[in-house]
């Protein structure tokens, strides 16, 4: 790692994403479950997902994300100073950890590597961590990328769960700059007593792998989707005007939210809780359903691709999920 020489602001200064070529849709998941696509569009927005080839894993989605927003920063692997996953689905259970596979797989000779779990809030967390280092004038150059293969843990005769997730990841290139902006607050929460409404029973230390738990399917996700629901519809508005009173600005000041990407309804009951109009709030469930960690990232790219930000515009992210957690940041974009 080498130190940040000037510059104590943190600014995107390079984005990607990836998404795996195979599109399943909602006609697809009708032959799994007993459901249909009118009910899956009706109640979370969803149309179709994608889906990882056998061959792809959240680190090879997460180096394709990466290169691009490398490319884009016009920063070489070699001037990486740190690479962060945010993920709830890494390669391996954290020996290594999906940080050092992406470092490699990048030729980021320099960077350290590590990897951030929590749940669907990774990305949230792995942004304002990755700006600290920055702010702090540690280091000039971060990767964070969210990136899950939700399709293997997922239960596919669970049609409570097997509806809503997809598989994708998306980059951010945190750089120092002299310019003014950047992270301006944040909120990081959690309410850890409502872990078993989102989780994974068997795999970690708590309960390993056995046959017993094999044949439970106690490694695949089980949710209380209305408890997580109302969860989520408190969580966004919450945490956002929290941040936003940390950076002395209110609603009016927004420009776009970018909220997790995890239910039209949840998106719809939070925006109309924080009193916005629909186009200030950003969206592309309907082709991607819930990718969790790459959720973010991935709607930020399309947001920047589509000119919904400009300089200096104030952008709320918000990310949430197992934990539960929840984790906000205020952006001026410079
Ligand atoms: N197709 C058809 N019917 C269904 C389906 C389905 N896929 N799933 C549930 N139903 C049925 C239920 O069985 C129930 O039937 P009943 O009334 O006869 O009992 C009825 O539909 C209503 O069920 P609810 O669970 O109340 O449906 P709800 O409107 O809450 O929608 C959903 C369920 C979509 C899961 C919703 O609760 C949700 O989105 N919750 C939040 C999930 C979420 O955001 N999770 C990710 C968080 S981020 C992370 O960390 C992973």
């Amino acid at each position: 790692m080498t130190a940040a020489s000037r510059g104590t602001n943190v600014r995107i200064a390079g984005w990607g994403k990836f998404a795996p070529a195979r599109v399943m849709d909602n006609h697809e998941i009708e032959k799994l479950v007993d459901t249909s696509d009118e009910w899956i569009r009706a109640r979370t927005g969803i149309v179709e997902r994608r889906i990882a080839a056998p061959d792809e894993t959240t680190g090879t989605m997460a180096v394709a994300a990466g290169r691009i927003a490398l490319a884009m920063a016009g920063v070489d692997p070699s001037e990486l100073d740190l690479v962060i996953v945010a993920t709830g689905t890494p390669d391996f259970l954290n020996f290594p950890a999906t940080g050092s596979v992406v470092q490699d797989a990048l030729g980021a000779t320099r960077a350290g590597g590590f990897d951030v779990g929590a749940g669907c809030g990774a990305f949230g967390y792995g942004l304002v961590i990755g700006s600290q280092f920055i702010q702090n004038g540690a280091l000039r150059n971060v990767l964070v990328v969210g990136s899950d293969v939700m399709s293997r843990v997922i239960d596919w005769t669970d049609r409570g769960t097997c509806i809503l997730f997809g598989d994708a990841a998306g980059a951010v290139l945190l750089q120092a700059t002299d310019k003014p902006g950047g992270l301006l607050s944040f909120v990081l929460g959690s309410d850890g007593c409502g872990g078993p409404k989102l989780f994974i029973p068997a795999g970690g230390s708590s309960k390993p792998a056995s046959h017993e738990t094999v044949e439970a399917r106690e490694h695949f996700l089980k949710m209380e989707g209305r408890e997580v629901f109302r969860f989520a519809t408190q969580a966004i508005p919450g945490s956002i005007l929290e941040a936003l009173g940390k950076a002395g600005l209110g609603t009016d000041d927004l420009d776009l939210v970018i909220p997790h990407q995890a239910n039209s309804r949840i998106i719809d009951h939070a925006r109309k809780k924080l009193n916005l109009p629909p186009e200030k709030v950003f969206s592309n469930l309907d082709r991607y359903g819930n990718t969790s960690s790459a959720s973010i990232p991935v709607a930020l790219c399309e947001a920047l691709e589509q000119g919904r930000i400009q300089e200096n515009d104030v952008v709320a992210m918000c990310a949430f999920g197992a934990g539960l957690c929840w984790a906000s940041a205020i952006w001026r974009w410079n």
